[in-house]
């Protein structure tokens, strides 16, 4: 059993904010991620994280060649990926995605963030530290696709072995007849939507005060690893040599089984 306060971070993947020079207005997204956190502060720590702040390298895919070769911190760069979101991430109860939705999906530098947590299969001493994290999103759409979106977020979050809350997602559409001149305008009219993220927020809270205050030890889907050489873990590993010790793994197995 764990104590300590509730930590509960908000994501943010959008690209425009106010004062930008480009799309020069705040999004609706982030907007509503800051209204759930508020309603969270007098009960959990919070923090927004927008990840268009950093630089978002792509994942390099060592884990494609061999399970072994991806872990944390990621060794394929030194960016703030790994030294202040990953690590965000890994020390946080609850995770709250805020998303648009670009051509019915999330948009690239959330996906790529989805990717570059595939190597937190250990975190300051925690072994699969993804394990159990409630995860919830936000989502908003000018037409349609936000429920596609949230889906494929939640999906993502499932991978990862987060336990999903009842009412973990909201969304907002704006409107598939007006401009999204009017997105603004059409916001402010969803009384429906801050009721939701109300329900939301408290699914949230309680599922990580369930989980940090159980003894109860969670599964995850364990995918197949062999025994790391160090010249795995140490990235000087050659392929051919290492595959063919692999057959041999794999050789000793059957003579074993026979
Ligand atoms: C590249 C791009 C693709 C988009 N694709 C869709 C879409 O498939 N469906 C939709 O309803 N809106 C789409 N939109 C509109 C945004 O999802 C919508 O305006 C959203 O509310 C913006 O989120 P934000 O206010 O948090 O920035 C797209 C916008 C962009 C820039």
């Amino acid at each position: 059993m764990e104590s300590g306060l509730i930590k509960i971070i908000g994501i943010s993947s959008l690209m425009r904010h106010a004062g930008d020079g480009y799309a020069q207005q705040e999004s609706n997204s982030r907007t509503l991620l800051k209204y759930a956190l508020g309603l969270l502060k007098e009960k959990a720590e919070t923090k927004l994280i927008d990840i268009s702040d950093y630089p978002i390298n792509q994942c390099r895919q060592c884990y494609s060649t061999s399970e072994n070769l991806c872990h944390y911190p990621c060794d394929c760069y030194d960016d703030p990926i790994n030294d202040i979101v990953l690590p965000e991430i890994g020390s946080a109860d609850g995770i709250i995605f805020a998303s648009p939705t670009f051509n019915g999906n999330m948009p690239p530098i959330l996906s790529a963030l989805f990717s570059r947590m595939l190597c937190m299969e250990e975190f300051e001493g925690t072994k699969d530290p993804l394990v159990a994290k409630v995860g919830a999103c936000i989502v908003t759409c000018h037409e349609d696709g936000a429920m596609a979106t949230a889906n494929s977020i939640l999906n993502n979050c499932m991978e990862y072995s987060f336990i999903i809350p009842p009412a973990s997602i909201v969304y907002h559409k704006s409107s598939n007849q007006r401009s999204t001149i009017f997105n603004k305008e059409a916001l402010a009219q969803d009384f429906l939507v801050l009721k939701n993220i109300s329900m939301m927020i408290i699914d949230v809270y309680n599922m990580c005060n369930l989980i940090k205050n159980s003894d109860i030890k969670w599964g995850k889907y364990e995918y197949s690893r062999y025994p790391a050489s160090d010249a795995e873990k140490h990235k000087t590993f050659r392929y051919n040599q290492e595959f063919m010790r692999y057959l041999e793994f794999i050789g000793k197995i059957d003579d074993d089984d026979q």
